[in-house]
Formats: structure tokens, sequence, C-alpha cells
């Protein structure tokens, strides 16, 4: 639980931490965030979460609500006042507060920042990553800028909504020819029965993971072989293995699809090394 949230300037307590009813993030989901793991009190992949927010930002047209250097401190602090040992940092900038309008408020209208710590349990991460996870498929009903990490996630809260009532633990959407397009809050590999390592390539669709692209450098460096391009559901259900990538899973083992076991129903051994590896290809930042 987080103790204390910043929110636009201040840490406040987390009971008083709210803002105004008439923010567009709340009125139009017009708002873009990241979360950032913290392993042992550091930040991991800093630098990666925060070139991809200021990516979302300049897409979008949201002004940089403050510098680099600020933005440093803020989350350090935020990790400080928390006592934040493993878990993460939620961090979302809205275009702020406006009379309800579809049109953007004027330039100069402050955006509006929030950064949440919350904690997570390593131990019990081990132990679901040790056993696997089940993925239910649902349809990729989401807009056509999925690579803009913005906070309209309702067809991501409805899928897993979904994956949940079938037994499953999270969600992987599919478009209208069967190709995975990326997991609710994930990115989607796949290893074949010929052992090739898969996952789509970087497009519109799919969020441009920072553990992805983290784990590919990774890949590069041991000389595993990677093929990018979409893959389709059915070639999951019949692969050997499968997983998921985000920085709230790192890599965690897929064992089900649809109730189809993937593999020998075990989390896979790529998996698990893959899993194992990936802090040490991680930027860890100073305390
Ligand atoms: N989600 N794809 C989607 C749709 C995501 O929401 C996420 C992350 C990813 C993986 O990105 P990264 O490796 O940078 O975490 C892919 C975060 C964890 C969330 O919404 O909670």
């Amino acid at each position: 639980m987080s103790r204390f949230v910043y929110v636009n300037g201040q840490y406040v307590p987390y009971a008083d931490a709210g803002i105004h009813a008439e923010d567009r993030g709340f009125q139009f989901g017009d708002a873009v965030y990241e979360v950032c793991e913290v392993k042992g009190g550091r930040l991991v992949d800093e630098t990666r979460h925060m070139e991809r927010l200021a990516r979302s930002l300049r897409e979008l047209k949201i002004a940089e609500p403050m510098s680099e250097g600020a933005w440093t401190r803020v989350l350090r602090e935020t990790i400080r006042r928390n006592r934040l040992r493993d878990g993460s940092l939620y961090l979302q900038v809205s275009r702020g507060v406006h009379r309800r309008d579809f049109f953007f408020p004027p330039a100069g209208t402050p955006p509006t920042v929030v950064c949440i710590a919350r904690n997570a349990s390593p131990a019990k991460a081990e132990a679901t990553a040790a056993k696997g996870i089940g993925i239910k498929s649902v349809p990729d009903n989401r807009w056509a800028r999925c690579d803009i990490k913005t906070v309209m996630l309702l067809p991501a809260s409805m899928a897993k909504e979904a994956a949940r009532t079938d037994g499953a633990n999270d969600a992987w959407f599919v478009d209208a020819k069967g190709f995975v397009t990326e997991g609710a809050s994930a990115n989607a590999w796949i290893v074949d029965k010929e052992g090739r390592l898969i996952t789509r390539q970087i497009d519109n669709v799919i969020l441009r993971g920072v553990t992805r692209t983290t784990l590919i450098d990774h890949l590069r460096r041991e000389g595993i072989e990677l093929v990018e391009r979409p893959f389709t559901i059915a070639e999951a259900k019949a692969a050997r293995e499968a997983f998921i990538t985000s920085a709230t899973s790192i890599v965690m083992p897929v064992v089900t699809i649809d109730g189809v076991t993937v593999g020998n129903g075990a989390p896979g051994l790529l998996s698990l090394k893959l899993r194992a590896a990936f802090h040490s290809a991680a930027e860890i930042a100073a305390v």
C-alpha cells in the first residue's frame, strides 16, 4: 500500500490523494502512464520507461510536465517516502483539468501528474512462475494506436475479468485473422516445436514493451535467435513454450491457453532461463 502519493508537486497521504472532477484523464481517458519495476529499492529500466513516457506524451501532444531531473527526483522520493523495496511505481500524466470540452484545453493548461508506489511479494511471484499461468484469448477490440501507453484500459480490464471468470489468470488479444497481438497488459511470446523463439514485431497494434526490448538485448548478447513476426493463437496452443513479458510479470511462463495445455504443461525451460537472466540484462538505477 502506498502511504504517500505524489500529486502535482506534493506528497500527500494515500487517503487524501485526489484529483479534480474535470480532469481530462477521468473524462476522456486523455492520459498516459508508465509502470516501472522497483527491485531492492532500485528502479529497473528507468531510462527506457521515461523515454517511452516522453514518446507517449509527444504522440498525444500533452506537454511534458517536468524536466528529466525533476522526474528522477520524484521517482526516488516516492520510493523513499514509501520505503518501497520490491514492487512498482505507477506514474500517470493527464492533459490536465478543464471545463468538459472535446477540444484540447488552452496551451499552458498544466498536466496532472501522479506517482503511486506499490509493493509486491517476490516470493509470491516466484511461486506463480514455478507453476505458470493460464491464458484466455479474446478478440482485440482496442483502438489502432496501442503503441501509445494510454489509460484507456477498459478492453484490457474486461479481457482480464473474462479470463478470471473462465478460471484463467490473464488474457491475450487476438485480431480478426487469428493472430495474437499481445497480452492484456504484457507482450506475448512462444517457442515453437522446432525451438524457435517468436514474438510479434513492433507496430501500432502493440505496446513496445520495455521488458520486451531489454529481453531482446539479452537474446542478442547470448546469440539466441528471435523471429519477430505475428503468430496465430493456433500456433500458440501447439507451441512447446509460451510466456508473457511486462514490468510487473518480468518473464512469466504460460502453461494453458483456452484450456489447452502448452508443451508438457510445465513452465518451459527457455522461459525460466530468460526469467532468471532478466535482471542481469536490465538497467538497475543507482539509489
Ligand atoms: N503493462 N502490452 C501492454 C498492453 C501493456 O499494458 C504492457 C505493460 C506491456 C508490457 O510493457 P512493459 O514491458 O514495458 O511493462 C505490453 C503494465 C505493466 C500495466 O499496465 O500494468
